[in-house]
């Protein structure tokens, strides 16, 4: 249940110019799926899946509702480990090798088994030497339980703050936090055990794991394997439900609650039954409580990368000045506000051994980065009132030349808004850190955008921008130290 104690007063009220929170949520959901690459829409059979489980299980309809939000956004943490899992592998894939390392049993005492040595071997230090990724896999072996501890601790703590910032409730929090913990202890960051563990997260637990192996491995082998970890990794009684559903055909996608059927387009078919599960389906959103989820995602974006630790808000400031300064009035401040937050979301999905190279990217990872603007677009288009925040967002690295990407728009298919957003990303991008250059001074990033003007950047925003570029919070401390 979402909770309106710490929310401002209109939250629930009824706006048809407003998306709902579940209609919100399960176009970002897209968004989480990214970040550990997992298949798209995997938030939003698990939540299905989840919601099959809780009513199998008898939860109360205000356990389901916190459970419900909590399966939505239950990998909302998951982006502020990237970037150490990264350092770990030695600059190799993080997606990759915690989207493997999904589909292995890492609990189990013994030696690493053979595919995840396999996992390992094909994305640990990518420039090394063959004896230099030996030693790497040894020393992550050495090190498994003080690393998984780590991951998992910087994921579920997290994950629960942002859940408590978007006003969801503390069960929501805590369900989040306990994603990691086992059965019989053995799991993260707390190392709970049995009944201690939240029931919700319990539920969550052998939720993903169904989706996780049903897509890989098809759903017979998801039970096989869940009956195998059930009393270790998962709660007997929770793997007790999901055997009783599976055995009477209840379990799985085909029979959606709302009996669409996964043809067409199945992440539209998901979306619309997971929509159809929401506990407040026709509450829409107050525009403050639209503006904390957008603010909660852009931290989701930011937390990626050391080097952007502030880049998504710092745009949004940016833009802001930049608007204001121009005298756009409030409700394209509003639209471009949420459209600076949420600018970089494609990026969730370009692996941190891309964004934190410290040296030029080839050919492979450039169009890789290349990518995420048009990714932003169609994850923020699934969201209807957001279809025009979705191609000002989607187009901030388009330029008045037509030069710029994804889909080298002229400056006639630019507007405003798009224009300022452009303009203030390479401004942020100049005075933060990059992984091959230190910030630029406001007064030098000036200095090197005016080359770009007019022929590339507005003239008339940039204008607005050097009127504004002194109030605009300087470059901040890189948090690179940190990680490196
Ligand atoms: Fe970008
Ligand atoms: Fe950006």
């Amino acid at each position: 249940m979402i909770s309106t104690k710490n929310l401002p007063s209109e939250t629930m009220t009824d706006s048809a110019a407003a998306p709902s929170l579940s209609e919100l949520l399960t176009a970002l959901s897209f968004a989480l799926d990214l970040i550990e690459g997992a298949a798209p829409g995997h938030a939003l059979r698990t939540c299905v899946l989840g919601m099959r489980l809780a009513r199998e299980l008898g939860f109360s309809s205000i356990a389901m509702a916190d459970l419900y939000h909590a399966l939505l956004v239950k990998d909302i943490g998951c982006s502020a480990s990237s970037a150490r899992m990264c350092q770990i592998i030695g600059g190799g894939d993080d997606r990759a090798v915690k989207s493997g390392s999904k589909l292995e049993d890492w609990t189990r005492p013994g030696p690493p088994k053979l595919s995840t040595l396999r996992l390992l071997w094909d994305n640990v230090l990518p420039e090394g030497n063959r004896m230099q990724r030996l030693n790497r896999i040894l020393h992550i072996a050495r090190n498994q339980q003080s690393n998984n501890q780590e991951i998992s601790q910087l994921r579920c703590d997290r994950g629960a703050s942002l859940v408590r910032k978007i006003g969801m409730t503390e069960q929501t929090a805590l369900a989040v936090r306990s994603l990691d913990e086992h059965w019989d202890g053995s799991g993260y960051p707390q190392g709970l055990k049995g009944a201690s563990i939240s029931p919700l997260a319990r539920v969550m637990a052998v939720a993903q794991h169904l989706d996780v192996f049903a897509v890989e491995q098809g759903a017979e082998q998801a039970m096989f394997v869940l009956r195998e970890r059930s009393e270790r990794w998962f709660d007997p009684e929770t793997v007790k439900a999901a055997e009783s559903l599976h055995q009477r055909r209840a379990l799985w996608q085909q029979r959606s609650p709302t009996g669409i059927q996964a043809s067409t387009d199945p992440a539209k078919a998901v979306r619309a039954a997971v929509i159809a599960l929401s506990p407040h389906q026709t509450k829409r959103l107050s525009g403050s409580h639209i503006d904390l989820v957008c603010e909660a995602f852009a931290e989701v974006v930011d937390a990626k990368s050391p080097f952007t630790h502030r880049h998504s808000k710092g745009v949004a400031e940016a833009a802001r000045k930049i608007a204001s300064a121009m005298g756009l009035g409030p409700d394209r401040m509003q639209l471009l506000n949420r459209a600076a937050l949420l600018h970089d979301l494609g990026k969730l999905r370009v692996p941190n051994s891309i964004l934190d190279k410290p040296t030029k990217l080839d050919d492979a990872q450039w169009s890789v980065m290349q990518e995420h603007p048009r990714l932003t677009r169609t994850i923020l288009g699934r969201v209807t009132q957001f279809r025009e925040l979705a191609d000002i967002a989607g187009a901030h690295h388009e330029r008045l030349d037509g030069a710029g990407y994804p889909n080298r728009l002229a400056g006639s298919r630019l507007s405003l808004e798009a224009r300022i957003l452009g303009l203030a990303d390479v401004y942020s991008a100049l005075t933060e850190d990059r992984p091959y250059r230190a910030a630029f001074s406001p007064r030098e990033a000036l200095a090197i955008m005016g080359r770009d003007v007019p022929g590339r950047l507005d003239a008339a925003c940039f204008e607005a921008l050097s009127a504004v570029a002194g109030t605009v919070a300087g470059p901040t401390p890189s948090v690179a130290a940190n990680v490196a």
